[in-house]
């Protein structure tokens, strides 16, 4: 058992301000390592190891794919930057390292099961870009039926603990990040052209799941299952996703969109209302949160899903500077909770009569997910922080599932 469980109420405390049973002691906590530098930098100087404070100074001159420093829109509109000549030898390099690991999913073979998680790609054109970067199965960033600006930047800061294990802005990229974007949207019509533009050219072997939130205008009960209704019908009929995905998790929002997976009543009518809407067995996907409910969310629920995606990121207080702000946290440090709840699901899953499908999100990457090999569990593994920031973490994610296979 790598797992260990513990009672934690202040440590969790501190994390998101939500207790939770699960706890994993930190492997890492004297490595203090992200992504895929060790590996990679191991891979291209022969056995040669780097030093730690090498390694250190790779990790803060870091350059994301997203630009911080522009709007969502911005970045929405330009596409993720230009790949230097460097990053593309390198990816053709690994290219040639990785053994396909065929598997089925939603009713497709692909290469791995390794995916992006919801978050990086708000549409068609960065879709295929990671779709390029290995990716196998791609959850679009969450849509509405309503236009939304969502928040002005800074959408994502960097984060570290303090000495009080209080989050606080950094200026140092560590591995964990703020997701602070309140779901922006363009109004339908943009994004049903878009997707369908993607899923037109979607390669066989790859999935693509549309993930879609209801938006309070009256916030009534009634409101949320028909709009998640409308939703499921245009992503299988207009998009022709190969799956929907209903985020019922948003951490930064300011209404309950970011917590209906904590009323099973409610969960289980938006899960039966798109049953309903769509009489047949079109792949369904919920993206829940941290909880200490598990047990009964997937008695609820558990046979009309066809998957089960959690970690959704955690709201958690950050202080910027003078300020505190209620922001997701996403990325590295995110695994010391979401590898034991995992664990948990895949068991809770295993011993029951269900079926559906597992994906794993929360600081998954290529310095962590062997530990999720090692547990030999049944799930897929998607990642946001790490692919917004590494254009090799999917490909170094399979490299190191063959090893196990
Ligand atoms: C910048 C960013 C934007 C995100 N946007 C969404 C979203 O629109 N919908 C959603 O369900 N999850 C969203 N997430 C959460 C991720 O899908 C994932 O659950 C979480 O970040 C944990 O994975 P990670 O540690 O690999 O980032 C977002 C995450 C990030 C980093």
């Amino acid at each position: 058992m790598v797992f260990t469980y513990m009672t934690k109420d202040g440590i969790i405390s501190n994390f998101c301000g939500i207790k939770s049973d699960f706890y994993l002691n930190d492997p890492f906590e004297d490595s203090d390592l992200f992504s895929s530098d060790p590996i990679l930098e191991e891979w291209l100087n022969g056995s040669q190891k780097q030093n730690i404070t090498t390694i250190r100074k790779k990790l803060e001159n870091i350059l994301p794919l997203y630009n911080l420093e522009k709007s969502f829109w911005e970045n929405l509109e330009n596409g993720p930057r230009q790949l230097t000549e460097k990053e593309e030898e390198i990816l053709k390099r690994l290219e040639l390292l990785v053994d396909p690991q065929k598997t089925n999913f939603l009713g497709k073979k692909i290469n791995s099961k390794i995916g992006l998680a919801a978050g990086p790609a708000p549409n068609s054109e960065w879709l295929k870009f990671y779709s390029e970067l290995g990716f196998d199965f791609l959850i679009s960033k969450t849509v509405r039926l309503y236009q939304h600006d969502g928040h002005d930047i800074p959408n994502i800061m960097y984060v570290d603990k303090n000495s009080n294990g209080e989050f606080e802005e950094t200026s140092n990229f560590r591995g964990t990040i703020t997701n602070y974007f309140g779901i922006p949207s363009n109004e339908p019509e943009i994004w049903i052209n878009d997707f369908k533009k993607f899923t037109k050219q979607l390669p066989k072997d790859k999935v693509f799941v549309m993930s879609g939130v209801s938006t309070p205008i009256e916030n009534t009960r009634e409101e949320i299952i028909n709009q998640f209704r409308e939703l499921v019908k245009i992503s299988k009929e207009d998009v022709k996703a190969d799956g929907f995905e209903a985020d019922l998790s948003c951490p930064n929002l300011k209404s309950n969109e970011g917590s209906l997976y904590e009323d099973t009543n409610l969960l289980k009518d938006i899960i039966l209302g798109m049953r309903e809407e769509i009489e047949d067995e079109y792949p369904i996907s919920i993206k829940i949160g941290l909880s200490n409910n598990y047990e009964k969310i997937i008695e609820e629920v558990g046979q009309y899903i066809n998957i089960l995606n959690l970690l959704n990121a955690p709201p958690s207080n950050v202080k910027v500077d003078n300020r505190t702000i209620k922001c997701g946290i996403c990325g590295r440090e995110l695994y010391k909770i979401s590898f034991p709840i995992l664990e948990k699901i895949n068991e809770l899953r295993n011993n029951g009569d269900y079926n559906f499908e597992i994906i794993g999100a929360g600081g998954i990457g290529p310095s962590t997910i062997e530990y999720l090999l090692k547990e030999d569990l049944d799930i897929f593994y998607s990642m946001a922080t790490e692919a917004m920031f590494s254009p090799f973490s999917a490909k170094l994610c399979k490299m190191i599932i063959n090893k196990y296979n």
